[in-house]
């Protein structure tokens, strides 16, 4: 039976890893790993958001192998290299507006078919719309205050079906206890015609950060 995570994401000897998708490279400097014959990139938590979520046992994983992800906050495209690893038959939009580390993630891509990079700034998604295809999932990460409703903006634009978005609570308000940070983003996302399908806080590998999944009522 396909777990939660598809048949591209495991779990072996306590570590995540994904399939890779390019075999025989590193993206930044992890373990590369052989499992049955097939080489697996361990994915680490402390690296990744996405992957401390799941660590922590998250339960919603959307990414499947012919999904289309908007991945907004790409920055060097170590999380969303493991997302291209999963959506391997799929594409993923990657928008970055610091030009320093877009030159990072363009070098990822290079050698990534389905990554794609683009120089933009996600709270303006009509600015990158034109160079963004078919999606259904929105992924966001850009610690950034008004990230709700940066992110609701982006699902609303693209149409997507559903998303997860990681909160860093200090970047809406430092003097604010987190989980009212939290759940006040939820609000808004409600607000904003979303159907909330998880929390996690993800305390043990980033301090004052939640994930939030939530998918688009219909
Ligand atoms: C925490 S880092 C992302 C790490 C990345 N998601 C990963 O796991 O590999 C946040 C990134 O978001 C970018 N960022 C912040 N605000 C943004 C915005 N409005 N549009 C696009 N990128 C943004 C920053 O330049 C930074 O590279």
């Amino acid at each position: 039976m396909m777990s939660m995570l598809g048949d591209r994401v495991k779990f072996s000897d306590g570590k995540l890893m994904t399939l890779s998708a390019d075999p025989g490279r590193r993206v930044y400097g992890e373990r590369l790993t052989d499992v049955s014959g097939k080489e697996y990139r361990e994915w680490s938590p402390y690296r990744s958001k996405l992957a401390a979520y799941l660590c922590l046992g998250g339960s919603y994983f959307p990414f499947r192998e012919d999904r289309g992800v908007l991945y907004l906050g790409a920055a060097s495209g170590t999380t969303a290299s493991h997302i291209s690893d999963v959506a391997a038959d799929g594409r993923i939009y990657c928008v970055e507006f610091s030009q320093r580390t877009f030159r990072d993630l363009v070098r990822t891509c290079e050698t990534r078919k389905n990554m794609i990079p683009i120089l933009g700034d996600a709270s303006s998604p009509a600015g990158y719309g034109f160079a963004v295809g078919k999606i259904e999932i929105v992924y966001q990460d850009i610690a950034q205050k008004g990230q709700a409703d940066i992110f609701a903006d982006n699902m609303e634009h693209f149409n997507a079906k559903c998303g997860m978005i990681s909160i860093k609570a200090r970047s809406e308000d430092v003097t604010a206890r987190p989980d009212r940070i939290f759940d006040r983003a939820c609000e808004r996302l409600t607000e904003r015609g979303m159907r909330i399908v998880d929390v996690l806080r993800l305390e043990r590998y980033e301090k004052a950060h939640a994930m939030i999944a939530v998918e688009m009522m219909i």
